[in-house]
């Protein structure tokens, strides 16, 4: 595992974005897993920047994104199909056709999750999947316990989690849906590369749990430390709680 740690939470975003950028100059047709939250959000900003100084495109990629809520359609403003369009696909002219959220209106959602996990395989499987973490510790919405060997599933939502995304639905837990579909665990160890970014105070218990704790399904992010190409990166707050062995190992970004 590669742990960057950057003095502040703009160089964090921007680290990640460069490496997402690097990876579509060397092959515009990658395969890309995105993530969405509050923490992307920055990301994509640069990303933004990016394709238009036309340091990289987004036009022959292919993406998946690991979650959606369950109930929320499309066009619903709370839905992460709405934040990936407000915040990167609007403005870097991917190919439709070639990006994929989970459908969370869809009638058969277990037919909807099936049909995802073999569009990721069709599509040759996911190159980097850039994650973010929840404080219950998950990546995509893999609450624990989840199982190292789990796939594209619906599952049933933390209140903690609901809790921690509530400011994105006026500020009201129970407005949160209760359930969402993501890739499982299983599918997220199988991209060629895992990029994990937590930037703030807020995450610097459960990055500390992720990275030093047990690898375990009640932390669905320790599984990335299973993984055998890894880049984590992290602001200073962050990476407070960690310890001095684990600090001594970073790259200073
Ligand atoms: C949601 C997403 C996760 C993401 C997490 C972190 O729960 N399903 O994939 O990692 O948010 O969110 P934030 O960046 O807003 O802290």
């Amino acid at each position: 595992m590669k742990l960057i740690v950057t003095p502040d939470t703009l160089q964090a975003t921007a680290t990640a974005a460069a490496i997402i950028a690097e990876t579509l100059r060397a092959e515009p047709a990658s395969v890309l897993g995105l993530a969405t939250g509050r923490t992307m959000e920055g990301v994509y900003g640069h990303l933004v920047r990016a394709v238009q100084s036309r340091e990289t495109s987004f036009s022959e990629m292919t993406s998946f994104n690991l979650d959606e809520y369950v109930g929320l359609s499309a066009s619903d403003p709370h839905s992460y199909r709405h934040y990936m369009q407000e915040h990167l696909f609007d403005h870097v002219s991917p190919d439709p056709a070639r990006v994929h959220v989970p459908c969370g209106a869809a009638a058969d959602l277990d037919a909807e999750c099936a049909a995802y996990e073999k569009a990721i395989a069709d599509a040759g499987g996911i190159a980097l999947q850039l994650l973010g973490i929840g404080n219950t510790g998950h990546i995509g919405f893999n609450e624990p316990p989840s199982l190292f060997d789990t796939r594209t599933r619906v599952v049933e939502l933390d209140d903690e989690t609901r809790e921690q995304n509530a400011s994105m639905f006026g500020g009201d837990a129970d407005a949160v849906p209760s359930r969402a579909i993501t890739m499982g665990v299983g599918t997220i160890l199988d991209a060629g590369r895992l990029l994990l970014l937590a930037t703030g105070r807020v995450k610097a218990r459960i990055i500390a749990d992720a990275l030093e704790g047990p690898v375990s399904p009640q932390v669905s992010a320790s599984a990335i430390r299973l993984h055998h190409d890894v880049t984590v990166i992290l602001d200073e707050d962050a990476a407070s709680n960690l310890s001095p062995e684990t600090r001594a190992r970073a790259v200073i970004g």
